[in-house]
């Protein structure tokens, strides 16, 4: 171990993330991004902050920005936070707003950077178990607490949690903060959003990555009691005061307003996933019941690890984590484009043939 290291550095098990392979030509379907470009009205709104104002500071609140998100939500701007990446927000959330005396519960098979921010910032944990089937069961929380937190719908899993569920915990639990990771809300599952001027306990947490199209401009977001969104704020400002640039602020604000083909490129998403799902199972794959842009599927007599390699030796990549044991036979795959999946589902047949 390098003897200038800290303590906290030496202790860390850094979050690994799914591959970003070098090679050109392959399917990628490992990290969940968008099969499909970002919004045309983005594109030119980056392209459009291309001069003479980049020597000059970005906006450190991205103003312009936290009006579209409020817009779109019909919130207002004080309940709105934006960070480089929802990873960034996350991190900003564990340390404002999770870090007490009683441990932070999240599921035992979940977003595996949870664990690694714990770390970090030397929070206790507790992993609740999800059901048989995968699913997120609101008793299991009803305990002393922390915090909590969860992505809906789960990841790797895809399940999504009731909004009723969600409000059932909210009403039984206001002495701590629920944060929602909502990554991949809007494939298809209930949004905790309308709730947060009821439930100033309530945390909602968004990424542009996913369904806007734009992982590579690392945007996410929060919406919350203007009361949580200062605690991320003085994070923020006690760390980096411009997370967002110029270019990234006048993008994302564009995305946000082009909601259009925001509802167009989820739809496209959401019917190709039940294409996807039905080809699957008729290969003979399990698959979870999905409201993410991404399936978990286990194969009925292959291996999860086997099926990856095959699918990787003839171009594909998809994710296969090894731990638990309990999802070593599942593959997360990415819904890709029609002609994506198509490749896949070839693919699939040749090696299970
Ligand atoms: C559940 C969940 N939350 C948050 C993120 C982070 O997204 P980003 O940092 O790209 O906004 C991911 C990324 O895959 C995710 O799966």
């Amino acid at each position: 171990m390098n003897p200038y290291w800290s303590d906290v550095v030496a202790g860390l098990t850094p979050y690994v993330p799914g591959e970003q392979p070098k090679l050109a030509n392959l399917v990628k379907l490992n990290t969940n991004e968008s099969p499909y470009g970002p919004s045309p009205r983005a594109l030119a709104a980056l392209r459009a902050e291309v001069g003479d104002t980049l020597r000059l500071y970005p906006d450190p609140n991205s103003d312009r920005l936290r009006e579209s998100i409020a817009a779109f939500y019909k919130v207002k701007p004080a309940q709105v936070f934006v960070g480089n990446g929802s990873d960034e927000v996350l991190a900003h959330a564990f340390l404002a707003l999770l870090k007490h005396d009683e441990p932070v519960l999240f599921p035992d098979i979940t977003y595996s950077f949870y664990p690694v921010y714990c770390a970090l910032y030397g929070i206790e944990f507790k992993q609740v178990p999800l059901t048989e089937s995968f699913e997120i069961r609101v008793d299991d929380y009803l305990r002393p607490n922390g915090g909590i937190i969860f992505p809906n719908p789960n990841a790797p899993t895809g399940r999504p949690l009731a909004l009723a569920e969600i409000e059932r915990l909210l009403r039984a639990n206001t002495g701590s903060v629920v944060v929602v990771d909502e990554a991949y809300v809007d494939f298809g599952a209930e949004s905790a959003v309308g709730l947060v001027d009821r439930y100033p306990q309530l945390l909602v947490v968004h990424t542009l990555s996913k369904s806007r199209s734009l992982a590579g401009l690392r945007v996410g977001y929060a919406l919350g009691d203007a009361g949580l969104i200062e605690a991320l704020r003085r994070v923020k400002d006690s760390f980096n005061s411009y997370p967002l640039d110029r270019f990234v602020q006048a993008g994302a604000a564009a995305a946000i307003d082009d909601r259009a083909y925001f509802e167009q490129t989820c739809a496209k998403v959401m019917a190709t996933r039940t294409w996807l799902v039905g080809e699957l199972a008729a290969l003979g794959f399990d698959v979870l019941p999905s409201a993410a842009n991404f399936v978990f599927a286990r194969h009925q007599r292959q291996g999860g690890a086997e099926l990856a390699a095959g699918l990787r030796e003839r171009g594909i990549v998809v994710r296969h984590f090894t731990k638990p044991d309990r999802i070593a036979q599942f593959l997360r795959i990415t819904v890709g484009t029609e002609a994506q999946c198509q490749a896949l589902i070839e693919a699939l047949g040749a090696i299970l043939a």
